[in-house]
């Protein structure tokens, strides 16, 4: 007697189930369903890939004090003009979200809160609300009956985001955690639940400044390389479609030990100024102090400069900055690291029309960075008029579409095309910029 597959008994332990939907072919299964509806907050929505995908699960890690509580408001709010949003508080009394509501102007009929910590109460409100996008701030202060764990841990946090991920999947109900993380990222916290969500952000930005930017660190609908840039304020936090200048300092004139160069963020060209300052120091160990980039890479740059450019600062304080409180940790930075020392040191400043960008090597070469085009692109609709890059790395940019506000206003566009100079090492760098 020929055995049939469904008459085959199950290896141990496994029983034969009845499935929850049948399988269908591909082509009868309808994706409009899945496609992202946007926020309507633009730079988030830009991370997302549009926006948010019916039933996805997303992570939203910072911070303390971030914004993140802010954010989600904000986007709930404004998500809540096409349906019932539902925002769990586990941190904030209702009152105290509805103040902050008041103040950022995120406040809508169809936004509903609760301040709840336990998982069948929440349930309980999503029956009631029937949302659709569920908002919980925070994973870490929910707990669910049953698991044995401390409040905040792992096993707890797990469990949580579990049921939650159930309950998204079964009702397509749009969710977004909150989850906190320390400055080393270390919390076992949402690095643990990184794998169990669909999406995960990172918002970060820097304490003393305004900005804010929102990456994604995975997306199952989306790219992950766009950044969404916004700033922080009295009154919430406002979109930066066009942050590029934001890292300059708006001076007319130049000023020894300074210099622009371009900065990718995810696909996003930011441009951003690299300042220094070298002076005589009375130490004997003279001071070194960086803020905004990495000192090991400021010491790898010096020390270039000392043995292939003789520029030698080993008995100088120097001082090394970004504008804006942007930290830059691309290789390509440190082009203008090596032009904006020697400018210190020269006493010469470069032009405020140069940007410069590439990788120094050890042997002083200026080594070619990725998306070339694009920063060159970006350079030229600011307005620069001159940008050094590595050699091999020119060719034409891409056409810059539209210039920006600033640039509109000053009336310089259309300029001239930026006149792109290929540099092979630091010293004929330093040549170019300083102009001898
Ligand atoms: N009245 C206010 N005026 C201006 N800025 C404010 C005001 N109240 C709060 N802020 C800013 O908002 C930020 C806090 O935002 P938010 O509570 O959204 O952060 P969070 O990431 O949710 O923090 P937590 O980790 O504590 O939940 C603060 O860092 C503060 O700078
Ligand atoms: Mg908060």
């Amino acid at each position: 007697m020929a055995t049939t597959l469904a008459g085959t008994l199950p290896g141990p332990g496994i029983l034969p189930v009845r499935p929850v939907s049948a399988a269908q072919p591909i082509t009868a299964i309808n994706g409009d369903t899945a496609s992202a509806r946007p926020t309507g907050l633009d730079e988030l929505d830009r991370v997302l890939g549009g926006g948010l995908v019916p039933g996805a699960v997303v992570l939203l890690a910072g911070e303390p004090g971030v914004g993140k509580s802010t954010l989600l408001l904000e986007a709930g709010a404004l998500a809540s003009e096409a349906g019932p949003v539902l925002y769990i508080t586990a941190e904030e009394s209702a009152a105290q979200v509805r103040l902050r509501a008041d103040r950022v102007g995120a406040v809508g009929p169809n936004l509903y809160l609760a301040a709840e910590t336990e998982m069948s109460a929440l349930l309980a409100h999503v029956e009631a609300v029937r949302p659709q996008l569920l908002i919980i701030d925070s994973v870490q202060t929910i707990s669910a009956d049953g698991v044995d764990a401390a409040p905040g841990g792992v096993t707890q946090i797990r469990a949580v985001t579990s049921a939650l991920m159930a309950l998204a999947k079964s009702q397509s109900l749009t969710t977004v955690l909150v989850g906190h993380v320390t400055k080393d990222g270390s919390i076992a916290g949402p690095r643990a639940l990184e794998h169990m969500v669909d999406v995960v952000l990172y918002f970060d930005g820097d304490r003393h400044a305004q900005l804010r930017m929102v990456r994604a660190q995975k997306n199952r609908f989306g790219p992950t390389d766009e950044v969404g840039c916004f700033e922080l304020g009295e009154y919430g936090l406002i979109g930066l479609p066009d942050p590029s200048g934001l890292f300059i300092s708006q001076r007319g004139e130049a000023v020894p030990g300074t210099c622009v160069t371009v900065t990718l963020e995810g696909r996003r060209p930011l441009l951003a100024e690299v300042q220094t300052l070298v002076a005589p120091s009375s130490l004997e160990i003279p001071r070194r102090v960086t803020s905004g980039l990495e000192s090991a890479r400021v010491g790898m740059v010096s020390a270039v400069l000392a043995r292939r450019a003789d520029i030698n600062l080993a008995k100088h304080d120097v001082y090394v900055a970004t504008v804006g409180g942007v930290r830059l940790s691309e290789p390509s930075v440190d082009l203008a690291i090596a032009l904006a020392l020697a400018s210190s040191a020269a006493n010469l400043s470069i032009p405020p029309s140069v940007v410069a960008i590439g990788e120094v090597g050890l042997a002083g070469e200026v080594r070619r960075v990725g998306g070339i085009a694009r920063r060159v692109a970006e350079a030229e609709r600011m307005g620069f008029r001159l940008a050094l890059v590595p050699a091999g790395a020119g060719g034409i940019p891409e056409a810059s579409p539209n210039p920006s506000p600033d640039v509109q206003m000053r009336g310089t566009w259309p300029a001239a095309p930026i006149e792109i100079r290929e540099v092979a090492d630091v010293k004929s760098a330093i040549a170019a910029a300083l102009g001898g």
